[in-house]
């Protein structure tokens, strides 16, 4: 039977299934494309008249789609005119150069603040307590010293200030959360992120200086675009106060990693967790060998619930283009 409404998966996602379905009347057929290799050599298991049908592809983060790739993608393809990024971020796609094909671009916004701020927290209060290296000695030896009044010493989240950069929907929830913990928040105020109109927020927001001046823990919650890149450079860390910490769950280009190793091997910064890092998955060696840092892979939405919500949104989306519906529900603007 021939197929009208083709959707490509670059990789297996919960929450959409594979196969033909029908959604309010709408009619389509997910696919998986073949893994391994770059994703429009992936392309050549289909045959020409699949490739006239595909309307829509669901990236993943993983997917790197500059302009290149992307005029590629709709010579390959010439009816896409969806890319479904099933992530938040959107940084590995050229959102502009899609719009000049032809391409809408959707994320998965509001769905996945709680599971990324969980994972926040956790990194926070491990790195605080040393928890990683105490657990990794019990693992590594089956034992440890002993309890001893000086073993293990981490320091209090309760009576810090954790300062948010990018105050958007994770952020607020990382505040609300830091704030049952004891926790005094406050957030850069030049790095406003869109907010629901319902999630009114306490948090104070402060300027740079200010924000440089007070904060004892620094998290990322922002996106990564052109301004953001290198943000946390070696300037600013080292306008961090002494014993500082740093999270970030964001994305591992947002900070100059070579700087946080400097930062945390001379001593400035108390420790950092990371659940991003630059060229993932490889960590480099410069950070591998970094004081009190630990590094998780990229887990931050990693829940079966928030990946299926995630799946639900990459639906709407193209429910709606196949419908015709105009801006699609989670379409992006151009940065
Ligand atoms: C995860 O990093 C996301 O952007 O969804
Ligand atoms: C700690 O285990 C305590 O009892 O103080």
């Amino acid at each position: 039977m021939e197929v009208e409404n083709l959707i490509l998966l670059s990789g297996e996602c919960p929450g959409l299934q594979v196969g033909r379905s029908t959604h309010s009347g709408v009619d389509f057929e997910l696919t998986v494309l073949p893994q391994g290799g770059n994703l429009l050599g992936r392309l050549n298991s289909l045959s020409s008249d699949r490739k006239h049908a595909v309307k829509a592809l669901v990236t993943l983060l993983t997917d790197k789609l500059a302009q290149e790739q992307l005029s590629q993608l709709k010579m390959t393809l010439p009816q896409l005119s969806l890319i479904a990024n099933y992530a938040v971020g959107y940084n590995n796609i050229d959102v502009a150069s899609a719009q000049r094909l032809g391409i809408a671009v959707t994320n998965t916004p509001g769905v996945l603040g709680d599971a990324t701020a969980d994972l926040t927290l956790t990194l926070m209060l491990m790195v605080a307590r040393r928890v990683w290296s105490g657990a990794l000695q019990i693992y590594q030896t089956g034992q440890f010293p002993g309890w001893s009044p000086t073993y293990g010493l981490g320091i209090d989240l309760s009576g810090k200030t954790l300062g948010i950069v990018g105050l958007g929907d994770i952020g607020l929830r990382v505040a609300r959360r830091a704030e049952v913990f004891g926790m005094k928040v406050i957030a850069l105020e030049s790095m406003r992120q869109q907010i629901h109109q319902t999630q009114i927020s306490s948090v104070e927001r402060v300027s740079e200086i200010e924000f440089f001046r007070r904060t004892d823990v620094v998290s990322l919650h922002c996106p990564l675009t052109p301004s953001t890149q290198n943000w946390l450079n070696a300037e600013r860390i080292r306008a961090l106060k002494p014993g500082a910490l740093v999270i970030n769950t964001a994305r591992g280009d947002i900070v100059d990693e070579q700087a946080l190793a400097e930062a945390l091997n001379s001593g400035h910064l108390y420790g950092a967790g990371l659940d991003v890092f630059c060229g993932e998955p490889v960590l480099s060696e410069t950070l591998r060998s970094a004081k009190n840092l630990l590094v998780l892979p990229h887990l931050g939405s990693a829940t079966v619930e928030t990946r299926a919500a995630m799946g639900a949104r990459v639906l709407e989306n193209i429910r709606a283009l196949i419908l015709g519906i105009s801006p699609l529900p989670h379409q992006v603007p151009i940065s």
